[in-house]
């Protein structure tokens, strides 16, 4: 049993009151405690410092966007849909919700699809960026825009970049065999114009055609 036992009674029985004894001690503690640690302290807080005076405002960023590397400059709190859409002018890529629910915001980095506006331009750096404004070689329509047209994927139009992107990847990673599969794999985006069946049997038309990407 400790309930009675405290260091201060034990170490102290002629001395202070223990409650004395015990401030005495966590403040001696307390200083040799600010003494050890003081120097890593005061460096780790020169080191804070100094990172946040680099990563605040404006700096310059290289984006490699369908195969040609572009400066930018910003903040890097600016996601990849802005920095894509306002910085570069590829308005191709849409903002539907802003909060990684939606998809038609989706691009491809380093080939995986990827929620642009849940992403930071700045840790797209180095990467491969591909958008919906990549995808055609010049006049010819990749096959899933052209699938797209066929099957009559789309109404307004607002979501069909997303989904464009996210049936290149669908079909890429094999995720199109069924259209299970593919209602399954293309889940994270949304179509307000409920062109869902189409959309699917545009990118089975696709993947049994033999194409793979
Ligand atoms: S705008 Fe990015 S998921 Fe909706
Ligand atoms: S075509 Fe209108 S939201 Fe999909």
């Amino acid at each position: 049993m400790t309930d009675n036992f405290t260091p201060d009674s034990a170490a102290l029985p002629d001395g202070p009151a223990p409650q004395d004894g015990r401030r005495s001690f966590i403040k001696q503690a307390t200083g040799l405690l600010g003494l050890a640690l003081a120097p890593p302290l005061v460096s780790q807080a020169e080191r804070l410092t100094a990172m946040s005076r680099k990563v605040e405002g404006v700096s310059e960023m290289r984006l490699k966007v369908n195969g040609t590397l572009r400066t930018i400059q910003a903040e890097p709190r600016v996601t990849l849909l802005d920095a894509l859409r306002e910085r570069l002018d590829l308005t191709g890529s849409k903002k539907g919700c802003d909060h990684g629910q939606c998809g038609a915001c989706t691009v491809l980095v380093d080939g995986r699809r990827v929620n642009s506006c849940l992403t930071l331009a700045v840790m797209a750096q180095g990467k491969e960026i591909t958008t919906v404004e990549g995808l055609a070689k010049g006049e010819e329509l990749h096959p899933l825009q052209a699938a797209f047209i066929e099957h009559d994927g789309f109404q307004c139009g607002y979501c069909t970049p997303g989904q464009l992107m996210s049936g290149v990847a669908c079909l890429k990673e094999g995720h199109a065999k069924t259209d299970a599969d593919v209602r399954e794999w293309m889940s994270g985006n949304l179509c307000r114009c409920g062109a869902y069946p189409n959309i699917v049997a545009a990118i089975r038309q696709v993947e049994q055609s033999g194409f793979k990407g």
